[in-house]
């Protein structure tokens, strides 16, 4: 049986996402998602309708991980990636170290996570060939942010942390300015 996936926004999405919790991140290790990918395929293969997977990826992968996730991408037939998740860096932010150290660990999302969610989609874009699907998420504010990651080689874009500084507003703002219907 797979977990039962989650509906949200037209596509189903297995819960299932590189983790960016320390000591989960053996999962980010290739033979160890591989087979756990492939599993995952064979059940779905198994269903009258299999669904459509897609993987989602921690910014702070190197390059070399991210080819690997390449790889694995096409291995396992996956429908996509979605690219990024939240980070673990705390580079560039204003908040003095003593700060940082006090709030402690976990997951960063935001305009910290732009850029480089930004990189992380240009890379894949290129090395693949355009090949892979990818749903852009990180840093998204603007209608010039989306842009941005549609011009790194998404195919659609998410916002999270945007909508809840913007609300549900942000929406229609971003379609605007990218001139289309929300
Ligand atoms: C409070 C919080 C909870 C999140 N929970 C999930 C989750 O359950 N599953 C998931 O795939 N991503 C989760 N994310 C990651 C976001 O979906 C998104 O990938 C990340 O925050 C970067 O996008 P953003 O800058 O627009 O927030 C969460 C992020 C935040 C801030």
């Amino acid at each position: 049986m797979l977990p039962r996936p989650v509906r949200r926004g037209g596509l189903f999405r297995r819960k299932r996402k590189l983790p960016n919790t320390p000591g989960l991140r053996a999962l980010q290790e290739k033979e160890p998602l591989k087979q756990l990918l492939h599993h995952l395929q064979t059940l779905n293969n198994q269903k009258p309708k299999p669904k459509p997977i897609l993987l989602k990826i921690a910014p702070d992968l190197t390059n070399e991980q991210l080819d690997d996730i390449i790889e694995i991408v096409h291995e396992t037939e996956l429908a996509g990636l979605v690219a990024t998740n939240t980070t673990i860096s705390r580079e560039g932010l204003s908040t003095p170290a003593a700060e940082l150290e006090q709030i402690g660990m976990g997951g960063l999302s935001g305009r910290p996570v732009r850029e480089r969610a930004t990189e992380v989609i240009r890379y894949i874009a290129k090395k693949s060939g355009g090949k892979i699907p990818i749903i852009a998420v990180g840093g998204i504010f603007t209608a010039a942010d989306a842009q941005e990651k549609l011009d790194a080689g998404a195919s659609l874009v998410q916002v999270y942390t945007g909508f809840i500084y913007e609300g549900p507003a942000i929406v229609k703002k971003i379609c605007q300015g990218l001139s289309i219907q929300p």
